[in-house]
């Protein structure tokens, strides 16, 4: 069987590994690979290279993706996305596809399976927030980069004594503030799924300055928005920082942090500084827990696809791999668990 790959959306750490682990598994069996460039892009351009056992080799540990990635929609514009992609899949005698992506490259996966083209899906992101599977690869890594950025910003906090603001990642979901800020000691925590009151926030932050705590450490989700009737609820996040959104619809997010650097000074006095960490939660090098994910999720795909099964992801389930149909996984983003808020909630202040 010919087989395509592509790595779409947001880069991850992990996504090597699971185009590796496909292709090294494939190859054994006898299987040939395509390897498209910029996800969807490369589909529609039919810019694509040949994966081999050698090509893939010395991967593993390597962020981003060899194979580039993009946010292309190939049914942007009300274009006839399955034709488009039927087409370059015809002319490579492409006979099914690996997607690897989040939302958004697994809802194309999911319109190219109705539309009769052999897909099988590969959960990613590193905001951890996608159905079907109980957590993603990239998220590990994100929460070691954060977690590792928060003791660094703590000992700069500490002697300053100021209010450090660490904005994160989570369009959505809270899941890399909460898992870092629970790992690195936040004092509070606010997520997409809590909207947040400044007023409330400003008390939380005087009490511990009154107990003495003279530095605080606020870890804040670039998709956190500020509670419906609070101060700052018109305009108090998430911030879209330009007006343009991509094909897929979303704005691009970030700087709810410089609002609450702004706002927490003015309201209580105490200095305040804020670490935007962006990108750097995405780059670099997979830790463990991610690459052997990526892997078993790489060797789960290709057993898949190989045995003609379609309109699938494959995810982890308890410590088990399994597939779950792409409409179940897509239906619902997984948001935050309560009872893990919470328990970052006994130390907050
Ligand atoms: O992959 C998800 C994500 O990391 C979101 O948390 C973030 O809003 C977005 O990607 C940023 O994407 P881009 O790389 O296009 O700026």
């Amino acid at each position: 069987m010919r087989i395509g790959l592509l790595t779409g959306g947001g880069d991850c750490p992990g996504l090597n590994a699971v185009i590796r682990a496909a292709v090294r598994t494939g190859v054994a069996d006898g299987h040939t690979f395509t390897g498209f460039r910029y996800g969807w892009a490369g589909v529609l351009a039919d810019n694509a290279v040949e994966l081999t056992i050698e090509s893939t080799g010395g991967i593993l540990t390597r962020g981003g993706t060899i194979l580039g990635t993009s946010r292309t929609n190939p049914y942007s514009n009300d274009a006839d996305g399955t034709a488009l992609v039927r087409a370059t899949l015809e002319r490579r005698a492409v006979q099914a596809l690996i997607a690897i992506g989040g939302e958004d490259t697994l809802g194309v996966a999911q319109r190219l399976h109705e539309g009769g083209v052999p897909v099988v899906g590969v959960p990613k992101t590193i905001d951890n927030d996608l159905g079907g599977t109980d957590v993603t690869f990239g998220f590990q890594t994100a929460v070691q980069i954060v977690t590792d950025a928060i003791d660094r910003i703590h000992t700069t906090a500490e002697s300053h004594n100021r209010v450090m603001i660490v904005e994160v990642m989570g369009r959505h979901a809270g899941w890399i503030a909460t898992h870092a800020g629970i790992a690195g000691g936040a004092d509070a925590i606010l997520v997409p799924e809590r909207p947040f009151d400044i007023d409330e926030l400003c008390a939380q932050l005087r009490r511990r300055h009154e107990r003495g705590r003279l530095f605080s450490i606020v870890v804040v989700a670039e998709g956190a928005t500020a509670r419906e009737g609070s101060a700052l609820a018109a305009g108090g996040g998430p911030v879209a920082r330009v007006a343009a959104t991509d094909a897929f619809g979303h704005a691009r997010l970030g700087g709810i942090g410089v609002l609450l650097e702004h706002e927490i000074e003015s309201r209580t006095g105490f200095e305040s500084r804020v670490t935007i960490l962006g990108h750097v939660q995405r780059g670099g090098t997979p830790v463990a827990f991610d690459r052997v994910l990526a892997t078993r999720l790489g060797v789960a795909a290709l057993r898949a696809i190989a045995a003609g099964r379609s309109g699938v992801m494959v995810g982890l389930h308890g410590n088990a791999i399994s597939e779950v149909s792409l409409v179940e996984a897509l239906a619902e983003p997984r948001l935050l668990d309560p009872e893990l808020y919470e328990t970052a909630e006994l130390f907050f202040g």
